[in-house]
């Protein structure tokens, strides 16, 4: 933060010039941002904004969720919409209607002309004051971005992710299930990771069963040839490894799993597993080969991963009934 000499009180046009030498001194990959607060789309960086008393912002009451551009189209929105949906009634939010959001959302990728990129979406209870519940007449806001997405290097999926058990908590069942903007925990387990030289880290439930990682679910082959994924329960809903669960079947007849189970992994049963996987929107598939300093399998990625992420690439390029057409 530049120290500042001199307080001064900011005209209008001053604050748009210092919020664009913001972007100027940390450049962000964000094309185009629709604000139902604004009531329109902006495609310069500096003016994505939300006032600072919206109960988003101050209490971290609001919700999110992102789904992909893939080759101009959006992909497996309605399945993201559903978990949005059902984020916002638990969290007491008021959305628009599902086809206004659907139509906001696509009209917001077309004005930001990108055919690659992720497209997040937040919904909140509005501004109007700094108290714990919301404001009184509140209005909702509605906010969609459409921006590069987060970027993962290539060795982590040639050479396999290294992981450990988190020391932080897992969110008791409602907070997991629920997308929020409250994600403390999850930025807390990444940056210990990173910080001990790992990619990321896993939750461990108080029953010592799996639970997910950061921003990604976590599934395993067994050693009993079974692809097995954690109870939904506890966990987020991950749209990818919802499809991927369904698209697995066809690993059957290739000799590759044994058969798709999805119930509780006890830590033990998880550390002799054949394979160990990341599975997100964003990370899409990939091997873990270490866990805790012991390696999983023979530490090499998998096959199993791999025949998943091709499975996903070709699902999101192919799969007309989950694409939306964008009318750039
Ligand atoms: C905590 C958590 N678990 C799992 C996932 C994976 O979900 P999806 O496949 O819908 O991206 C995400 C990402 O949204 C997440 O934030």
């Amino acid at each position: 933060m530049p120290v500042t000499i001199a307080l001064k009180a900011l005209t209008a046009d001053e604050v748009v010039a210092r919020l664009r030498a913001l972007r100027t001194r940390q450049p962000v990959k964000f094309w185009a941002f629709y604000s139902s607060q604004l009531g329109g789309i902006v495609t310069d960086p500096a003016l994505m904004v939300v006032p600072f008393d919206d109960h988003m912002v101050h209490r971290g009451h609001g919700i999110f969720d992102t789904a992909a551009i893939e080759a101009g189209k959006i992909y497996d929105l309605e399945a993201h919409l559903d978990r949005f949906i059902r984020s916002a009634r638990t969290s007491k939010i008021q959305l628009p209607a599902r086809a206004e959001m659907r139509d906001i959302i696509v009209r917001t990728t077309a004005a930001s002309g990108r055919r690659e990129g992720s497209i997040r979406y937040w919904a909140s209870v509005g501004p109007g004051s700094l108290g714990l519940t919301p404001a009184a007449g509140a209005e909702p806001g509605f906010f969609v971005m459409i921006f590069a997405g987060l970027a993962y290097p290539d060795t982590w999926y040639t050479q396999g992710l290294r992981v450990m058990t988190t020391t932080y908590p897992i969110k008791p069942p409602l907070y997991a299930v629920t997308k929020s903007t409250n994600y403390l925990p999850n930025t807390l387990m990444q940056m210990e990771a990173q910080e001990r030289g790992l990619d990321n880290g896993v939750f461990v439930d108080e029953a010592g069963n799996v639970g997910e990682s950061s921003n990604m679910n976590v599934a395993f082959v067994g050693a009993d040839g079974m692809l097995k994924h954690p109870k939904f329960d506890h966990i987020l809903s991950g749209c990818t490894s919802l499809r991927l669960l369904e698209l697995a079947t066809r690993l059957q007849s290739r000799n590759l799993i044994k058969g798709v189970e999805v119930c509780d992994i006890p830590v033990a049963e998880a550390r002799a597993a054949r394979e160990m996987m990341l599975i997100g929107s964003s990370i899409k598939v990939a091997p873990v080969v270490e866990w805790d300093q012991r390696l999983i399998g023979d530490g090499k990625p998998g096959p199993v991963a791999r025949a998943l992420r091709e499975l996903l690439q070709d699902d999101m390029r192919s799969a007309r009934e989950r694409l939306i057409d964008v009318p750039y």
